[in-house]
């Protein structure tokens, strides 16, 4: 894989390196990097999957933090705005909230998300708009939490992301679709939220 090769270069050539992986197994999301052109995880990428050169940059416009460690305080301050967590009012049920089986399957393609931002830096709206727009990622989170049959906050998680920035700057150009390593549908996500929004004014 990809990020074998540099740590053999860490270890071997310059111990200066830096960039950010831990678990080897495309599930932390912290390899994340833009490999051929193409943002992914470098623990994922084998290396015969290149031609020739293998061409390594951090992910694309974003503020570099050193060699290919980008800085990802304000994606993260984004995941977090979209309040990624069960909002209810009801009182808490003695052992667990319930949710059937069928409206757990509509979790399925959003839970999996492992924040590695590969999405939403490939994105134009978000290069341009990273100031306002949530972009792909905190997007499909965002919509993780509007599906969920157990969530209280529906209402008002929508009123939140009614602005013409935060969510109406996707153009649907499906970078993020195509970027995501854990073949998740960002693009697809964002399309229900809109839906969403316009189903509950008619
Ligand atoms: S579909 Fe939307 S979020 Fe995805 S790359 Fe295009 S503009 Fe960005
Ligand atoms: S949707 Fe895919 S590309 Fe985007 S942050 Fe989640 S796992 Fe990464
Ligand atoms: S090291 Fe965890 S996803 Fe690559």
């Amino acid at each position: 894989m990809v990020l074998d090769a540099l740590i053999k270069i860490k270890g071997e050539v310059d111990p200066t390196l830096t960039f950010r992986r831990s678990c080897r197994e495309g599930i932390c999301g912290s390899c994340a990097m833009n490999i051929d052109g193409i943002n992914t995880l470098a623990c994922t990428k084998g290396l015969d999957e290149v031609r020739g050169t293998i061409r390594v940059y951090p992910l694309p416009h974003m503020a570099v933090v050193k060699d290919l460690v980008p800085d990802l305080t304000h994606f993260y301050a984004q995941h977090a705005s979209v309040k990624p967590w069960l909002e209810t009012e009801s009182p808490e049920p003695e052992h667990e909230w319930k949710q059937s089986e069928e409206d757990r399957k509509k979790l399925d393609g959003l839970y999996e998300c492992i924040l590695c931002a590969c999405c939403s830096t490939s994105c134009p709206s978000y290069w341009w708009n990273a100031d306002r727009y949530l972009g792909p990622a905190a997007l499909l989170h965002a919509n993780r939490w509007i599906v969920d049959s157990r969530d209280e906050a529906t209402g008002d998680r929508l009123d939140d992301l009614e602005d013409p920035f935060k969510l109406y700057r996707c153009h649907t150009i499906m970078n993020c679709t195509n970027a995501c390593p854990k073949g998740l549908n960002p693009a697809k996500a964002i399309a229900e939220i809109k839906k969403t929004m316009v189903e509950r004014i008619v």
